[in-house]
Order: structure tokens, then C-alpha cells, then sequence
């Protein structure tokens, strides 16, 4: 049978599959992949897209309720609605289930290996933020042409004006993006540090030729904006045009600058948490020579620091410039710590890094590049921690290293993203 988009299916979802869907595989015809249903569910979906192999839908009525359905606390959490929660129409505890059967799934596929995994909630989810709402320190709102901001509909460059967004902590609420307008503005990203409690917004305007003239401090009154600091964003510089232009987070019992157009994860408990499983995974000692690839603003290089101590040497790897200069900022006070920007891969391949007894690596969704891998796995390198937001190209290289003599001694993942489909994993590897 061939799909049509619009059409609408009666259909059972089976299994979860990454990414927020499940997959209905109706007899016959080409498997679905189904947004707002849950694994067991009889739905009629409509079909949103089709390609050769398969067809992308969404349930528009549920026809037999799995248990672990609740509705959604956002009313634009649902079919045509916003994109950026996948599953709040499941409890918190289902949730973590369905990221669990994820990440076991891929390890099974993409690397061979068998293993049950659970994934742990963060400290606060819950109790301070209402059950997996209000964490969120990072939310970027699209600006519709109209000056409405809002946020994009799933797969799609449509803006959905929204009031609030319940995932987005109450500092970045309290900034009221979207009951505002914004003529000549593209987004604006709202951001808040857990350090201080200070707010950043990063604005950019609509086209190259009003970013150049400086258009967005003409059209967007700047005085009527809350944000303690105020960002002016054109292609990858960053001006600031009010206040400083780095927040202040707090993770591992200090404070951390980051520059509001670097990495920093999202959910106030998240880089505290990954953290302390990073140096669990290391087990660092003084002496030991480690390495952080994709260091960022320093926080893994930060917690062994001090744990291999004057005797040892860190090696941070960063391409972006801002996260550099974060991250010799952050790490000044142990001269025992180097920060080297560039590529990951270009900066292993140019060589003349001390020898890493220990290394963790965090990187992009897209995972370790080939030669990162290579270099790992050439000796002496013991232990690595490699903490990813991406089951797929986790397992994917996982499957790599252990084909080249590493074991896989434990994985734990976080609910770092509650309500959508997304999850940290940190797994360790040794090698005898
Ligand atoms: C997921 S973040 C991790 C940052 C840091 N470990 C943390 O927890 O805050 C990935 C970092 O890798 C950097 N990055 C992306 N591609 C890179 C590459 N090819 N080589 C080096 N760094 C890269 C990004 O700029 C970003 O800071």
C-alpha cells in the first residue's frame, strides 16, 4: 500500500524507535513512524510525510490508551503543535522507560551489545520544577514575519505563538520573549545562569543587511528587555550590546563563566550530575595525564584537575573560540591544565599531547570523529568516559571501540531533557 500525506490510518504503534516516534508496522506496507502515540496504543494517525521506505505520521485520536498515558501539560503538545516536546503525553517514569528501550535498542543494533539500561532523573526533577517542567535555561524562539516569537512546529519552519513554554525554567519565563514583538528580528535565544541568576537574550536580526547596520537596536527597543545582558548575533559573532555578554553557571560546587553563544547543558542539575559520573567512570589519580575532547567551557578538565594534581598534566581539546577563552578562564588556577583550540581530530593528528592514561570525550551529536577513535584506542589510554546526547552515534562507537580492544564496563544515562525524546549517556571503557 501507498501512503498519502494527509490521509489518515488505523494503526497499532509496537516498539519505540529513536527520536520520539513509535513504529507501526502495518501488514504488507511500509512500517510508520508514529509522533503522540505510546507502544501498545490502537491510534488513528494522519500522515504528515511519505518517502520510499516509509511514512511519518502523527495520532490525531487514540483509539485503545496505554496505561502509561496522562495528557499533555502544554496545550501545544500535540499533533500540529509545537515540536519540541515528544512525550508529554506519557508519565515522567514512562518516559525514562522509553529512553532506556532506546538506548538498549541501538547498543543492540549498532554495536552488538546486550545490556539493560536505566535512566536516572535528575536531582530537582519533581520536586523544585513540577515533574519534569520549568528546567529548561536555554530556549530559542523562532520570529514569525509579523514580530510574534514563538516556537517552530515539528519538522517544520512554521512558529506557533505560544504564551508560555512549560519546559523553559522560570528565570527564562520571566522574561516574557513571547508577549512581546519583534520587528526585524530572525530569534531570540533566552538564556539563564544558574551561578548568579542573571538572564541573557541573544537577538538576531531578520536579514544579513539590517545586522550590518545594526538594525535590531532601531527596530527592538532594548530598554523594554529584562535580561541583564543583551547579545546582537551576526552569522557567529556575537556583540554585546548590553551588560556582559557570558552568564555564570554553577556545577561541581563552584562557579563556571560561558559565553552566551557556547555550550553549556541545559538543565540546572545536568552538568553537575555528569560530572561527578565523569570522574566516577576515571577514577583519576594523582599524576595521571587526561584528556577532555570537546571540552567546551572546561568542565570535565575542571573536576580532574585537581585529582591528578601538580604531577599530572589535562589536555583540553575546543574548536569553538568563545568556549576557548571560557575554558582557560575557568581553568586558570591549575597551570598544569593546557586548552588547545581546534578541530578534535586535526588537533590528535598534529600530535605532541602528553600521553592520556585517562580521557573523556563530549561531543556533537554527530560523535567522535574516526581518527578520535583511533587515537584512543592506541595505547596507553586505560579509561574512557565518553558522555554523549545521542544513543545512535553512542552506540555506533562503542561498536568501534570495542572492535579495537575496548570494553564497555558501564553506561549510565540521565534525564536531562524530561518531556522530549533526548538523554545523556555516560559510558565507561576500560582496556586491560
Ligand atoms: C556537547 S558540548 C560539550 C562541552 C563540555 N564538555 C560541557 O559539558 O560543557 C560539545 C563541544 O564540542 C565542541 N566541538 C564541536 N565540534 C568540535 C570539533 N570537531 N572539535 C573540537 N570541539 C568541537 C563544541 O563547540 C562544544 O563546546
Amino acid at each position: 500500500m501507498v501512503y498519502l500525506p494527509g490521509e489518515t490510518l488505523e494503526l497499532t504503534a509496537e516498539d519505540v524507535a529513536n527520536g520520539g516516534w513509535c513504529v507501526a508496522r502495518p501488514p504488507g506496507s511500509p512500517v510508520v513512524f508514529v509522533r503522540h502515540a505510546l507502544p501498545g496504543e490502537r491510534v488513528v494517525a494522519r500522515v504528515t510525510e511519505v518517502t520510499s521506505k516509509f511514512a511519518r505520521a502523527e495520532a490525531i485520536r487514540i483509539l485503545s490508551a496505554s496505561p502509561d498515558r496522562v495528557d499533555p501539560p502544554c496545550p501545544h503538545a500535540r499533533p500540529g503543535g509545537c515540536g519540541g516536546c515528544d512525550w508529554q503525553h506519557a508519565t515522567l517514569a514512562a518516559q525514562r522507560a522509553l529512553k532506556a528501550a532506546v538506548i538498549g535498542q541501538q547498543l543492540r543494533r549498532l554495536a552488538g551489545v546486550d545490556r539493560a539500561v536505566t535512566v536516572e532523573a535528575l536531582p530537582g526533577d519533581g520536586a523544585a520544577t513540577a515533574a519534569g517542567l520549568g528546567w529548561r535555561t536555554r530556549v530559542q524562539f523562532a520570529v514569525r514575519d509579523d514580530g510574534v516569537a514563538g516556537l517552530r512546529a515539528h519538522r517544520s519552519h512554521q512558529v506557533i505563538g505560544i504564551d508560555d513554554c512549560l519546559i523553559a525554567h522560570p528565570a527564562v519565563s520571566g522574561l516574557a520573549v513571547t508577549r512581546r514583538r519583534w520587528p526585524g528580528v530572525a530569534s531570540v535565544e533566552a538564556l539563564a545562569g544558574a551561578g548568579q541568576g542573571e538572564r541573557s537574550l541573544i537577538i538576531t536580526p531578520a536579514r544579513k543587511r539590517d545586522a550590518r547596520a545594526g538594525a535590531t537596536d532601531r527596530s527592538v527597543s532594548i530598554e523594554e528587555v529584562t535580561a541583564e545582558s543583551v547579545v546582537r548575533r551576526a552569522g557567529h559573532r556575537l556583540t554585546p550590546v548590553r551588560g556582559r555578554s557570558y552568564l555564570s553557571q554553577r556545577a561541581a560546587g563552584r562557579e563556571w563563566r560561558v559565553s552566551a553563544g557556547a555550550f553549556w547543558q541545559v538543565h540546572p542539575a545536568a552538568a553537575d550530575a555528569l560530572a561527578a559520573a565523569v570522574l566516577a567512570a576515571l577514577r583519576p589519580v594523582a599524576g595521571d595525564a587526561a584528556l577532555d575532547l570537546y571540552c567546551g567551557a572546561g568542565l570535565f578538565a575542571g573536576v580532574l584537575a585537581p585529582a591528578v594534581g601538580p604531577d599530572g598534566t589535562v589536555t583540553g581539546v575546543e574548536s569553538e573560540a568563545a568556549a576557548v577563552r571560557d575554558a582557560r578562564h575557568n581553568l586558570r588556577e591549575w597551570p598544569w591544565v593546557r586548552v588547545r583550540r581546534g578541530d578534535a581530530a586535526a588537533v590528535l593528528r598534529r600530535g605532541g599531547l602528553p600521553a592520556a592514561r585517562i580521557a573523556v570525550a563530549d561531543p556533537p551529536r554527530s560523535g567522535l570523529a574516526r581518527e578520535v577513535v583511533e587515537y584512543l584506542s592506541s595505547p596507553p589510554a586505560e579509561r574512557f568516559a565518553y558522555v554523549s546526547c545521542d544513543p545512535a552515534t553512542l552506540a555506533r562507537d562503542i561498536g568501534l571501540l570495542l572492535a579495537r580492544g575496548w570494553t564497555l564496563a558501564g553506561l549510565r544515562a540521565f534525564d536531562a531533557f524530561p518531556m522530549t525524546h533526548h538523554v545523556e549517556c555516560v559510558a565507561t571503557l576500560v582496556r586491560p
